[in-house]
């Protein structure tokens, strides 16, 4: 079935106030349009969904263009959340994303939404936070010596030495 959306990657005449807006009220972030939209500017492929002239949704990713890309961003004004909004912005951005991997990061309460485009937890993924203190507490990221004890060293070939080993 066709969606009522219309998604453009088209970044021109973006509103990018009425972004920062749906952002916040997503809710998703609090973010400065001009900082928006330079990391939309700067991405591999934008999208943006609009209902007649009303932008109700934008999603983008970065990409090498060759292996890897990752999603970022992917939200849609509170009150057309539920509309197939979010469907219309994944399938813009996956049909141009012919790569074998790609990435993205989601809260627990969101993971089932992009299961649905075949994305599956990443056992193996790293970060780097200029602060990480939040992100441990929030479980975001795990500290280096919980996840080494428990899935590097006793269950993988090592990839440093072990406490105690040459
Ligand atoms: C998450 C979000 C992008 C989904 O967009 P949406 O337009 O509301 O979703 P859609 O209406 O297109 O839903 C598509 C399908 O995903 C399902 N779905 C939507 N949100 C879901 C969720 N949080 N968990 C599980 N399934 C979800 C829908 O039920 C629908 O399923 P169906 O095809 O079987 O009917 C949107 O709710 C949003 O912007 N949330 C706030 C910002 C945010 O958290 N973004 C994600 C950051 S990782």
């Amino acid at each position: 079935m066709g969606s009522r959306f219309l998604v453009v990657h088209n970044k021109d005449g973006v509103d990018w106030v009425r972004l920062a807006e749906i952002f916040e009220k997503a809710p998703f972030a609090k973010r400065d349009p001009p900082d928006i939209q330079r990391a939309f500017e700067n991405s591999y492929v934008s999208c943006f969904a609009y209902d007649d002239a009303t932008l109700v949704g934008a999603a983008r990713a970065t990409s090498d263009g060759v292996y890897y890309a990752t999603v970022f961003d992917v939200v849609v004004a509170v009150e057309y959340q539920g509309m197939g909004v979010g469907r219309a912005l994944m399938g813009a951005l996956l049909e141009n994303l012919p790569f074998d991997k790609i990435f993205l990061t989601a809260p627990p309460d969101k993971q089932g939404f992009y299961r649905r485009f075949g994305f599956y937890k990443h056992n193996n993924a790293m970060g780097r936070y200029a602060s990480p203190e939040q992100a441990f507490e929030y479980g975001v990221l795990s500290r280096w010596e919980h996840v080494a004890s428990r899935y590097f060293w006793w269950s993988k070939p090592s990839y440093e030495p072990r406490p105690g080993k040459k």
